[in-house]
């Protein structure tokens, strides 16, 4: 097989990617290791910032996104039992973010690509990178007992942190940045209509909260625990109570309902320099992970992309390779901004069993700082509704 762009990773980045590339008239294949149903089921992030929103609406892959989407001008920060909101509209100039799930997006383009007639390979197994450093890169694969081999012009790791890209480069030119966090967060799915119109994000002394949504019926929580826990040892009632105490609010109370799905996610920083090796490009995920509390992670992807579907472009509309070979310093300078903003929002929220008495003092402070002052409002705001693009 032939084409110009491989991508590995039908996720976010992958996705995006190859719709941006054809709207450039530009070919690619994706490979993609789990079956269709697979990747449009995943319950992953839900919150769109307004580039990627007007991304979207603009590649033409965002009816149902308009249609179903919920726009919000806000979100609310709870301590010490009071809720304070940080208004978008004052604080940006009317930007907004849109809750609409991940895996609605990945349906969406999915569809579209199908519908053009994209290439994207299901289930493809064993996938590995071969003549990164030459002008034809090679893809080898399987597909059922089919052994497949796709020849192209570059290839973008799409594949997540887990994925096989980011090992292809050698560890000579890779430097990985990291920061562990000493919790995790226990998210829930839940039948029940989500007990604010916006999302509120809760410091307690008991540990972080979080709620969230995915429609007007059905509720996304999340709450921190240990990084070791087990799911099993959080049955329904001891999840609702945990979410009950940390949100509690005068005047306010937490519905409940089914919970549909639960799980626990570790939470790390990480960033790949560089984000590219020869004729291989890394986006998304596979070049970095942020903490969910910025709600960053797609939004992220979604940028990088934007910048290599840029790049690939004018390299095959008139040679020029300037935008591919600066693609990694680009892509990185918003990286570590949003970077920062996460680690910030999971810093100032979270309980950190090293923390002193002084050090809780200080988040509190820190709480009462952003939401009492209007400088310190506007720079939480600018960066959840998304930094303007570059
Ligand atoms: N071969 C082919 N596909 C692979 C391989 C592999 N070796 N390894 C992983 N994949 C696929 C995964 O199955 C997944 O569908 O690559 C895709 C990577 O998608 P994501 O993990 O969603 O990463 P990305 O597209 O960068 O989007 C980032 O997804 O995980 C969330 O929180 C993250 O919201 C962020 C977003
Ligand atoms: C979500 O709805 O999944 C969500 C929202 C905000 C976050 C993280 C996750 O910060």
């Amino acid at each position: 097989m032939r084409t110009q762009v491989g991508i590995i990773g039908a996720g976010p980045a992958g996705l995006v990617l190859s719709h941006l590339l054809h709207l450039h008239g530009i070919e690619s294949v994706v490979l993609e290791a789990r079956t269709r149903q697979y990747v449009q089921e995943r319950v992953r992030a839900g919150v769109l910032e307004q580039n990627t929103v007007d991304l979207l609406k603009g590649a033409g892959v965002g009816e149902r996104m308009m249609r179903e989407g919920l726009v919000h001008h806000g979100i609310e920060l709870r301590f010490q039992g009071e809720g304070h909101r940080i208004d978008f509209n004052a604080l940006t100039g009317g930007r907004t973010i849109t809750i609409y799930a991940q895996a609605e997006v990945v349906k969406d383009l999915i569809d579209a690509r199908l519908a053009a007639r994209g290439a994207i390979l299901f289930e493809a197994a064993d996938v590995s990178l071969h003549e990164l450093e030459g002008e034809q890169p090679v893809i080898r694969f399987h597909t059922g007992d089919e052994a497949g081999q796709l020849s192209c012009d570059f290839v973008a790791g799409c594949d997540g942190f887990h994925g096989i890209c980011r090992s292809s480069i050698p560890s000579a030119v890779l430097n990985e940045y990291e920061r562990a966090y000493p919790f995790a967060w226990l998210g829930i799915l839940a039948e029940v209509p989500p007990s604010s119109d916006e999302l509120v994000y809760a410091y307690h002394d008991r540990g972080f909260a979080l709620m969230s949504m995915r429609s007007p019926r059905l509720s996304r929580l999340y709450l921190q625990c240990a990084p070791d826990e087990s799911i099993d040892d959080w049955p329904d009632a001891r999840i609702w109570q945990e979410l009950r105490s940390r949100l509690a609010r005068s005047g306010w109370s937490l519905s409940e309902g089914p919970i549909l799905q639960k799980g626990i996610s570790g939470m790390r920083s990480s960033v790949l320099e560089p984000m590219q090796y020869g004729r291989l490009f890394l986006a998304g995920d596979a070049a970095h992970i942020v903490p969910p509390t910025g709600a960053k992670g797609l939004n992220l992807a979604v940028a990088d992309v934007r910048v290599l579907a840029a790049a690939i472009a004018e390299f095959y509309r008139s040679g020029s390779r300037e935008l591919l070979d600066g693609y990694s310093q680009t892509c990185l300078r918003r990286v570590w901004k949003v970077q920062r903003f996460s680690w910030w929002m999971t810093s100032m929220l979270h309980r950190f069993d090293s923390d002193t008495a002084f050090d809780r003092r200080r988040q509190i402070g820190e709480l009462d700082y952003v939401t009492s002052s209007r400088a310190a409002a506007q720079s939480l705001a600018e960066n959840y509704v998304g930094l303007p693009m570059e």
